[in-house]
């Protein structure tokens, strides 16, 4: 079994001070301060009587205790990285899995959006993920059916002249930082990359006619994110593209590893 537990705190002065409100992160940002959010993962097997892997609070505990004034003393110095941020925060949580566990991994963001990840079984390999958003039309229809067979099977989705999502795209990125500069890949360059190579080309676009890339290809949403991987893939060396994931709406997504 595996559980998650999120633990969100703000890098300033009020550490030490009574958890508040840990929705919204302890220690509060009580001024304008960074704010960042770690998950972590861990396995095992639900105790009998009580059901749980662990007292979530015993997870809450160990981050409180020794990732955020970790955080803290790193954040301020210069030359760290999200890279390195999170290479210190698992090193130094690994020796300590909560009682009765093995940890899986952990996931520091930066932003609400901007994430380094890093595997207990990879030590060496950090994932960085980032979000970005291409507004589009397009019009589920398949030419080998029959305009009632697109109706039925698409609904709405096969309306003639097409409808619009905002879309979200969250592309993942593995490998081993770079050892001078403790980044796996320039974020700017990240961006860039994504930026000119996909969005750019889907963004106010009606898919199924601005796009060649959708040429005989229904662009369902996990067709977009099979585009979007020919897109990128082999554009991020030394890092290598791991994972696509599109969001169609709020409450549909898509993704494709490997
Ligand atoms: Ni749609």
């Amino acid at each position: 079994m595996r559980l998650m537990r999120e633990v969100r705190f703000s890098v300033g002065p009020s550490v030490g001070s009574p958890i508040t409100n840990s929705w919204g992160g302890w220690p509060t940002a009580s001024n304008v301060q960074p704010y960042l959010v770690l998950r972590s993962r861990v396995d095992g097997e639900p105790d009998p009587v009580t059901g749980v892997v662990c007292n979530i609070a015993a997870i809450d505990r160990l981050v409180r205790e020794r990732t955020i004034p970790l955080v803290s003393r790193l954040v301020h110095q210069p030359r760290v990285t999200g890279e390195t941020l999170i290479q210190a925060v698992a090193a130094d949580l690994r020796p300590h899995p909560p009682a009765g566990t093995q940890w899986i991994d952990w996931r520091l963001f930066v932003t609400p959006y901007l994430s380094y990840g890093l595997t207990r079984g990879a030590f060496t390999m950090i994932d960085v993920s980032q979000q970005f958003e291409f507004s589009a039309s397009h019009r589920l229809h398949c030419d080998g059916l029959s305009d009632e067979e697109n109706r039925s099977t698409f609904g709405k989705c096969n309306n003639p002249n097409g409808h619009g999502h905002n879309y979200v795209v969250e592309v993942t990125l593995t490998g081993e930082p770079d050892p001078l500069s403790g980044v796996l890949l320039p974020v700017d360059q990240f961006e860039h990359t994504v930026r000119k190579h996909a969005i750019e080309k889907l963004d106010h676009k009606h898919l199924n006619h601005d796009c060649p890339e959708f040429a005989g290809l229904n662009p369902s949403v996990e067709n977009i994110v099979r585009v979007v991987w020919r897109m990128l893939v082999d554009r991020f060396a030394p890092a290598v593209l791991k994972r696509v994931r599109v969001w169609e709406t709020p409450k549909t997504f898509a993704e494709c590893e490997g």
